[in-house]
């Protein structure tokens, strides 16, 4: 008997919502896919509704009136404005943590408090609301400082300071200055190692395992330059053992998803940790409440079994099997100059239509003559498959060179490392 077919909706506009929506659009039970507000690229595979994430009665009210079956939330602002409570309450089925649960994300103490009371493996810290003690504390010891704002920074409260006068800068910007608002800091051990990301589907107790990626967070080849929100990523990551996987998965995920059934706010979504390889074993450097970007745009074109079954899975607590693909996938982002700063914009892009990868659209819209123009950042991040990383990253740098895109630059050396 054939599925009935569903209506789905998406929620957010960038590279990780254009992955998602790409990999619904696979399943066999997918209908009409809805993405608020989408992207240029997106529309090319669902109907775009312009709806900012952060409006859940227009949100509701657009899942009410096209009936839509499942909503999937990209973005940590829409779970931190409480959007999987609004469409729970009125019993419409959302795949994504309630706002108590994000806090894993959205509270870097209340993350660090879960880890210290579950034995789970992260870095020791103290927290400070007041700069004289937090710089007493900083000055008295070793380099690198790793300096935390406890909230929302978009990705930008976390310092390593590796002289003391970058350390009480930071202090002072988040703690006398109030950069973020009124908030506290997290002061942390520093942790050394390669990084690696490992999302897990989770639905109270039970835990689906994604492949493990790595992104890569500085701006320029060999790690250089500001950090950003990701330049590239690649999966799977062969320094990645399948001990190392295991121990992360029972040590960290399992023992994540356990303790917040235990404490009452049990987490349905992605949960993402963000963790380090030390000499010790893998330890937790953040966890995020959602799919990460760009990890997403390489783990899930590897998902070859159904994600909408899994995404019901974990909402309705039914079971579910993966299956991925053995192949090397990796991603390489295509951003405005300028970006992590003040960047061109309005870059004109042509040329996607040549390529034989594929473009997921971080940040474009349609100019006012139709044409594809940046509109964002993050541009494009173009993914390739491979027998290798080396093959894939090949094919990648040559479908960049077939898109024709002045005022946008791009790292050659994603995956290397891993070479
Ligand atoms: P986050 O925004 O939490 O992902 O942190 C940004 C980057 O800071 C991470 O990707 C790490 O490279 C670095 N970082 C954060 N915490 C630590 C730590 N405890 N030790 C070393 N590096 C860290
Ligand atoms: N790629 C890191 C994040 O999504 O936060």
């Amino acid at each position: 008997m054939e599925k009935q077919k569903k209506t789905i909706l998406v929620v957010g506009s960038g590279g990780r919502e254009h992955a998602i929506v790409d990999a619904i659009s696979r399943s066999p039970q997918a209908g009409r896919i809805i993405c608020a507000p989408g992207n240029a690229g997106i529309a090319a595979q669902a109907e775009c509704v312009d709806i900012p994430v952060t409006d859940i009665d227009a949100l509701l009210k657009l899942a009410r009136e096209e009936g839509v079956d499942l909503t999937v939330v990209g973005p940590e602002a829409a779970l931190a404005a409480g959007i999987a409570d609004a469409f729970r309450a009125e019993g419409l089925r959302i795949f994504g943590p309630t706002k108590s649960a994000a806090r894993i994300e959205s509270s870097k103490e209340f993350a660090k408090q879960i880890m210290m009371k579950y034995g789970i493996p992260t870095g020791a810290y103290e927290t400070f609301t007041e700069f004289e003690p937090a710089w007493e504390y900083v000055s008295r010891r070793p380099l690198p400082a790793v300096i935390k704002y406890d909230g929302l920074a978009a990705g930008k409260g976390v310092v390593v300071a590796t002289t003391y006068e970058e350390a009480e800068a930071a202090l002072r910007d988040m703690l006398l200055d109030a950069t973020f608002g009124k908030g506290k800091v997290i002061v942390e051990e520093f942790l050394s190692g390669p990084e690696f990301s490992f999302m897990a589907v989770v639905s109270g107790e039970k835990v689906y395992p994604l492949a493990i990626a790595q992104d890569h967070k500085r701006a320029y080849d060999g790690d250089k330059g500001p950090n950003t929100g990701g330049m590239g990523a690649y999966s799977p990551v062969p320094f990645i053992t399948d001990d190392v996987r295991e121990e992360a998965l029972e040590k960290v995920l399992k023992a994540a998803a356990k303790a917040m059934v235990a404490e009452g706010v049990p987490f349905t979504g992605v949960l993402y940790g963000g963790l380090i390889l030390t000499a010790e074993g893998p330890k937790v450097i953040e966890f995020n409440a959602r799919f990460g970007d760009p990890e997403t745009e390489v783990v899930l074109p590897r998902l070859e079994s159904d994600i909408v079954e899994l995404f019901e899975a974990a909402v309705d607590g039914g079971e579910c099997e993966l299956r991925w693909s053995p192949k090397a996938y990796l991603g390489v982002v295509m951003a405005a100059e300028g970006y992590p700063g003040k960047y061109v914009k309005g870059v004109r892009i042509e040329g996607l239509d040549s390529i034989s990868g594929k473009a997921y659209h971080m940040g474009t819209a349609l100019g006012a003559d139709g044409s594809l123009q940046s509109a964002g950042g993050r541009v494009l991040m173009v993914v390739g498959a491979g027998e290798t990383l080396a093959e894939a990253n090949a094919g990648v740098l040559a479908d960049i060179g077939r898109i024709k895109a002045d005022g946008l630059f791009h790292r050659t050396d994603i995956g290397k490392a891993a070479l």
